[in-house]
């Protein structure tokens, strides 16, 4: 579940898959029951059908005839009142019974001019069966025969629906929502890359919240908290803390910076399931993650620098070439692929982290001024 932006404006998982798929199917038995003997023609409206007519056809039981008409009435996000026709009736529907699969009625200016148009036509029957209602904006008073799902007056995308032609493409629908506020980064690369450090400087630059999991757990540890002593028991062994006690820990240090202008989450996520869990509950709070930077340090250089880092840290995990060894194992097989994952959504960037310490946080700039 996640934000998506088409043109200015962005959107948030509404609807899934396969709650659409299921309103489809139950739609296309109802109606299959009604017509047992018979064989309707189904009359698409284009172009916001395509998607919902082919999962109802698929699902349909019976015979049936299968047919188009194309109508346009918005421009934008709002109805313009005039719907024209672009594509009309093209064959003879003298005593057939008409069924007009429509993706969403919203006013019913289109509606009224389906009506219009079939209105002649000496059909047996003209039934309407949309896949979703406004009932709050919808002013006509003309019948509807079956409606897949009501839905309140927000404009959605998504299964056909678009956004000034973009968003067709989604399998989920989405809802209008307000631009995220919060700029959201995770600071990302290998134990010993320096996250730490330019965490450290970047928070105060962008006056966002530094969320180290890492020095949570620590913290926890040396108090000998519950958490603490669990974590204790993986991390002094290089290993990884599980995802569902890494992710409530990390809901919680989000709930405790209500005011926070955004985070920079160092150390989080490390696995696909966190970055899941990531996505899921920022886009409940109306929020994105802006991006993930990643600084990208050759191994060798890692190994010398952390046992260096090691005689000083106190951290146990530092001091021992093994465990060290071991860190970047886990890296490399659980954690390396949220590149892949971030790079698909356009939001992975890699910045050399070879070099002074200025010099890199300038790079780091860079890119997070365009997030
Ligand atoms: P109506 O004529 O106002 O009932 O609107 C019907 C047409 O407007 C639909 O066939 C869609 O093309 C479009 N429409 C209405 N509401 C939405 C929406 O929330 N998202 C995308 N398109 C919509
Ligand atoms: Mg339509």
């Amino acid at each position: 579940m996640s934000i998506i932006k088409l043109h200015d404006k962005y959107f948030k998982q509404y609807i899934s898959e396969d709650k659409i798929q299921a309103v489809v199917k139950k739609m296309a038995q109802d109606i299959g029951r009604e017509y047992q003997n018979e064989t309707p023609i189904f009359i698409g409206i284009l172009n916001g059908c395509f998607m919902y007519m082919a999962d109802f056809i698929r699902e349909y039981p019976g015979n049936c005839e299968v047919s188009f008409v194309k109508l346009a009435s918005y421009t934008g996000t709002s109805s313009t009142g005039a719907v024209k026709q672009l594509v009309g009736v093209n064959q003879d529907l003298e005593g057939r019974i008409v069924v007009i699969l429509e993706d969403i009625i919203d006013t019913g200016n289109t509606l009224e001019e389906i009506y219009k148009i079939f209105s002649d036509k000496k059909v047996k029957q003209l039934k309407i069966a949309t896949l979703f209602f406004k009932p709050d904006v919808f002013k006509k008073e003309l019948p509807i025969d079956h409606i897949g799902m009501s839905i309140p007056d927000k404009f959605i995308v998504g299964y056909g629906l678009d956004y000034d032609n973009l968003g067709r493409n989604f399998a989920a629908i989405y809802q209008l929502t307000t631009k995220p506020k919060m700029k959201n980064i995770v600071l990302f690369g290998p134990p010993g890359v320096g996250k730490g450090t330019q965490a450290a400087i970047l928070k105060a630059k962008y006056n966002l919240v530094h969320i180290s999991t890492g020095d949570i757990f620590r913290d926890h540890i040396k108090r000998q908290t519950e958490l603490g002593k669990l974590a204790q028991s993986f991390m002094d062994y290089g290993n990884f803390v599980p995802d569902n006690v890494t992710i409530d820990m990390l809901e919680t240090e989000i709930e405790k910076n209500p005011e926070a202008h955004g985070f920079i989450f160092d150390g989080f996520p490390r696995t696909p399931t966190q970055a899941l869990a990531l996505d899921k509950y920022l886009t409940e709070k109306g929020e994105l993650l802006s991006g993930m930077v990643a600084l990208e340090v050759p191994e060798e250089t890692l190994v010398t620098r952390i046992l260096e880092r090691g005689k000083t840290s106190g951290r146990a995990d530092d001091q021992d070439e093994a465990k060290i060894r071991h860190r970047f194992h886990e890296y490399h097989t659980k954690t390396e692929m949220l590149k892949d994952f971030y790079s698909e959504q356009h939001k992975y960037f890699g910045i050399n982290g070879v070099g002074l310490v200025n010099d890199i946080t300038a790079r780091l700039s860079q890119v997070i001024d365009n997030l």
